[in-house]
């Protein structure tokens, strides 16, 4: 970490100026923050020079690395053009138009619709309030509560947070706000009871579910989101079947399922979206991040045609959808979006990285065979997980306070490597143009990152 030494460095004034996000204000101020200097391709590079491989690609993020090139001409490109227009009042653009029609494609949503916004939290958000123009269309006003899971992160906005099964997002809030609800997260490794299999697993979940509902009134319920696979939560991947039985309750009750495809959109998981990989059908996708690689804040929601047709039945009087952001569809957002699907389709982004994943699993699970510490390796593609344990055979966790996961980021750190931990769960989701060379190097570093924890831990 840079030391905030001088009174006017940048880290200093960080300190003294800047309100940072997921931070705790004590730690911040005792230590500094890592000022990012630079980035080149995969790697981040802080003030002081010293370069990190950020196996988290930020925030699940960056897709094409912290340079693309070709990112930055397709922006540069669209500022000269026009360098802002909206989407209010029947205006748009030609890249709005064409971004659009290339997201009802590339997601399957056959005769759906595209809309934008600027943050995951936003799209989220957006998909709760078409959900409930859509019951209140077809007189079922009252559908109104959402069902979320635990564990589940959706976003930072009032009603995301809410949807968020993560205390630390609700403990300084009072949230989640009413009406928002949870049932139980699909963790095989932590869920399943002892003697379940996966199937009873499943039977449970659907049946827990459908008990909720019932408690609370089907009448009461607009809607359950869902990540294909959880990332925030400790990349939790759900059983087989899991979502054809959750999605045969949610039919049953006349119930929408929100996909949240923020993080596995655009390749994470090996398939374009997170929803083939686990064989979801929802009837609207919220995605953000790999949408634009993240060099522009844009997301977006595409809904299925009956979500479309309710909102233009709402306002066949002549009242317009009272909904929109100042950024919806910006035209550099938009371009720098076209160019990264672009390059996607140009590098086959699914096939890279369901092969540059299996060779990260393949090093991991060496690791998980060697290590006393390693209880379970998970994920699909380029989005994996190692959760560490204080007894393999039990799954019994380290004693919170030591810390075990944030003592692992901060070794990795010093060994130039990035990663995220979610509690005990190690956390990687590279830039998807990783190559053989970046994955063997990940992997050497976590190997070096988890024998120095595993002495720090006295194994
Ligand atoms: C699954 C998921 N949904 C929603 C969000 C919120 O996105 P944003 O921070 O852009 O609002 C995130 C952010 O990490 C996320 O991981």
């Amino acid at each position: 970490m840079t030391k905030p030494v001088l009174s006017n460095s940048i880290a200093a004034r960080d300190v003294a100026f800047h309100i940072h996000s997921q931070t705790n204000p004590q730690l911040i101020e005792r230590d500094g923050p890592l000022v990012v200097a630079r980035g080149e391709g995969v790697r981040v590079f802080d003030a002081a020079g010293k370069g990190y491989l950020d196996a988290m690609a930020g925030l699940w993020c960056a897709s094409l690395g912290f340079t693309n090139d070709r990112l930055a001409a397709a922006a540069a490109k669209q500022y000269a053009e026009l360098g802002f227009y909206h989407t209010f009042f029947q205006r748009t653009q030609e890249g709005v138009a064409t971004l659009a029609e290339k997201l009802v494609e590339l997601t399957g949503m056959e005769g759906g619709k595209a809309y934008f916004a600027t943050s995951g939290s936003e799209a989220n958000e957006t998909m709760v309030k078409l959900a409930w123009v859509y019951h209140t269309v077809r007189g079922k006003p009252t559908k109104r509560k959402v069902i979320a899971r635990e564990r589940a992160f959706h976003g930072s906005t009032i009603a995301a947070a809410s949807m968020c099964g993560l205390e630390f997002m609700h403990r300084e809030f009072g949230l989640p706000l009413p009406g928002f609800l949870h049932t139980l997260c699909p963790s095989p490794y932590r869920g399943m009871l002892e003697g379940e299999d996966e199937a009873a697993f499943v039977e449970r979940l659907a049946d827990e579910l459908e008990k909720l509902i019932l408690r609370e009134g089907p009448d009461s319920i607009a809607a359950f989101i869902a990540e294909p696979i959880n990332a925030g939560g400790g990349i939790i991947v759900p059983p087989a079947r899991y979502f054809a039985r959750i999605e045969a309750v949610l039919k049953k009750y006349d119930i929408l399922f929100l996909d949240d495809e923020i993080v596995c959109g655009f390749g994470r998981t090996g398939n374009w979206f997170g929803k083939e990989t686990v064989g979801a059908k929802p009837q609207m996708m919220a995605l953000a991040k790999g949408l634009s690689s993240s060099y522009f804040p844009i997301s977006a929601v595409v809904v299925a045609p009956e979500i479309y047709e309710a909102l233009k039945e709402f306002n066949k009087a002549g009242g317009n959808f009272g909904h929109g952001f100042t950024n919806s569809g910006h035209p550099v957002g938009v371009a720098i979006a076209l160019e990264a699907i672009r390059i996607y389709e140009e590098m086959n982004v699914v096939e890279h990285v369901r092969k540059l994943g299996a060779r990260l699993k393949g090093h991991f699970d060496a690791l998980a065979a060697a290590s006393p510490i390693i209880g379970e390796v998970r994920g699909a593609g380029l989005m994996l997980g190692i959760e560490i344990v204080a007894d393999k055979e039990t799954r019994v966790p380290f004693d919170p306070h030591l810390q075990a996961g944030m003592q692992f980021d901060r070794i990795a750190y010093d060994n130039g490597l990035i990663a995220r931990c979610m509690g005990d769960v190690l956390g990687f989701s590279p830039p998807v143009i990783v190559t053989e060379d970046d994955v063997d190097e990940i992997a050497d570093k976590v190997a070096r990152s988890l024998k120095s924890l595993e002495a720090y831990l006295g194994r």
